[in-house]
């Protein structure tokens, strides 16, 4: 085989430290789906196509144009997730949730989409996902968007970096005279529009809304709002939500998101790509140009008809979900690492001639009330490794290079005295003290967690 093999189109690794980075925006995603009362769950990675061509609309470009689909050896048509709601949804049904709403489910891991690979645009991503059940008041969307913005307000370290666009879709019967008024406006045009609005005009009128195209732009900016086709209770719903984001003072809910995100804009434009969508709808945009076209962070919005549209009883239900490599890109040098956690590293490094049996019995046993000792102490990271051949000034040379201002570094020397006396000596690289350590030691360490603090202790002054 000559040619080199490659990652697929628009996949990519996460290297170990990057994956770094994506494991903590997951952290930080997971601190606040907890916080926020959410429960984790997963469902399976590909579901039937019509999981997600019944519940995303036909006609959406990712049911249209995106999904990888496939057929299996038994002749059933299935599809690798392009997003998680439909599947929630799909498993809420199947696996009888109905009883235990109100629920409040958070989900992460890929979403594949056949779209075309740009900067913070992938085939394969991944998501974190947040998705309310069984409750229809205008607060579930304003939490849901408190929650939102608070969470980018944490991967960035407390910057506010994003404004939040919002806008309504009303009910079905307000999308429904919407939608006539829109294709009678737009129908005498139609020659003029783009090829992709053209197709639009009979299949999904609302989509146009979202065209980038410079001519349609300009027609849609003539073209009547959804606003002015809201039920009395499209309109009442609405007005709720935006009483609750506004910054009134007596309003500490909108003062509290406006804490979060630099501005808070509607936009009348803003359809989402996906049909399930009815009433409020939220992007979250990056400020900053770091981030090209793709500059949506997070995006959401309630769908109170998709759960029954799916064959379950009506359910009414808001979530969102972000993309995990864009929050990368969006947090850039923000985002907080690791400096959390205490790290603390310790290598055996046997001596020649000693049995590798002892050196992995004292291996074991110091891993063992290491691990006793991180499970009381969870913020602090304990790396316990043997490097058992080379020579020692190798083996020092790279048990060095892990040395930086946080983290402890201990060698646990083995030589023959130390196998005679059943005993290792310590060096904490940092100071450079030296004490020798009895075996009986180590096995009391496994019991009194207080007692590894003491012979391993967190200091990294050199
Ligand atoms: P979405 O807007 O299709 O919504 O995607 C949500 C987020 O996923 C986007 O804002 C973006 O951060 C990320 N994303 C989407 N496509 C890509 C891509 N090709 N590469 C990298 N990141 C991408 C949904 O998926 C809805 N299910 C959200 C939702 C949950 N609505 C209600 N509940």
């Amino acid at each position: 085989m000559s040619q080199k093999l490659q990652p697929v189109r628009g996949t990519h690794d996460l290297l170990p430290e990057e994956y770094e980075r994506f494991a903590a925006i997951l952290g930080e995603a997971r601190r606040l789906a907890e916080l926020y009362a959410f429960q984790e769950m997963a469902t399976p990675i590909f579901e039937t196509t019509d999981v997600f061509a019944r519940s995303m609309g036909e006609t959406s470009d990712v049911v249209s144009k995106e999904m990888f689909t496939f057929e299996t050896r038994g002749g059933e048509s299935v599809t690798l997730r392009p997003e998680f709601t439909a599947g929630i949804a799909r498993a809420f049904i199947s696996g009888g949730m109905q009883q235990h709403l109100p629920l409040k489910l958070f989900s992460a891991g890929p979403v594949f989409r056949y779209e075309r690979p740009q900067k913070g645009r992938q085939r394969q991503f991944h998501q974190v996902n947040y998705e309310w059940l069984g409750d229809a008041s205008p607060q579930a969307e304003a939490e849901m968007i408190m929650l939102a913005a608070h969470l980018l307000f944490c991967v960035t370290d407390c910057k506010k970096k994003t404004t939040l666009y919002l806008n309504t879709l009303g009910d079905a019967a307000s999308r429904k005279a919407y939608r006539a008024a829109l294709v009678a406006f737009l129908a005498p045009h139609a020659a003029s529009l783009s090829e992709d609005s053209q197709r639009r005009l009979q299949l999904n009128p609302l989509r146009i809304l979202d065209s980038k195209d410079p001519k349609d732009r300009e027609l849609i900016a003539h073209a009547p709002r959804m606003h002015d086709f809201l039920t009395p209770e499209a309109r009442t719903h609405f007005d709720e939500v935006r009483a609750l984001l506004s910054g009134a003072p007596e309003n500490s809910f909108g003062k509290l998101v406006r804490d979060l995100v630099e501005d808070i804009r509607e936009e009348p434009t803003l359809v989402r790509g996906l049909d399930y969508y009815t009433h409020t709808v939220f992007e979250f945009v990056a400020n900053s140009d770091d981030m090209g076209a793709q500059n949506t962070v997070l995006a959401g919005g309630r769908y109170d008809g998709l759960i029954e549209h799916m064959g379950g009883s009506p359910t009414s239900a808001v979530g969102f979900a972000a993309g995990v490599e864009r929050l990368m890109l969006f947090a850039a040098d923000d985002l907080r690492q690791d400096h959390e956690f205490l790290h603390t590293r310790i290598v055996l490094l046997p001596m020649e001639g000693v049995p590798l049996s002892f050196a992995y019995s004292m291996l074991q046993a110091i891993r063992s009330a290491a691990d006793e000792y991180r499970v009381k102490n969870p913020q602090h990271k304990i790396v316990v490794e043997i490097m058992p051949t080379g020579s020692l000034k190798k083996r020092l040379e790279r048990t060095n290079k892990h040395m930086n201002q946080n983290k402890a570094n201990y060698a646990v020397i083995l030589g023959a005295d130390e196998h005679a006396q059943h005993c290792f000596t310590l060096k904490h690289l940092n100071t450079r003290v030296e004490n020798k350590i009895g075996y009986t030691k180590v096995v009391e360490m496994g019991r009194n967690t207080a007692l590894f603090a003491t012979l391993f202790p967190h200091q990294v002054a050199q």
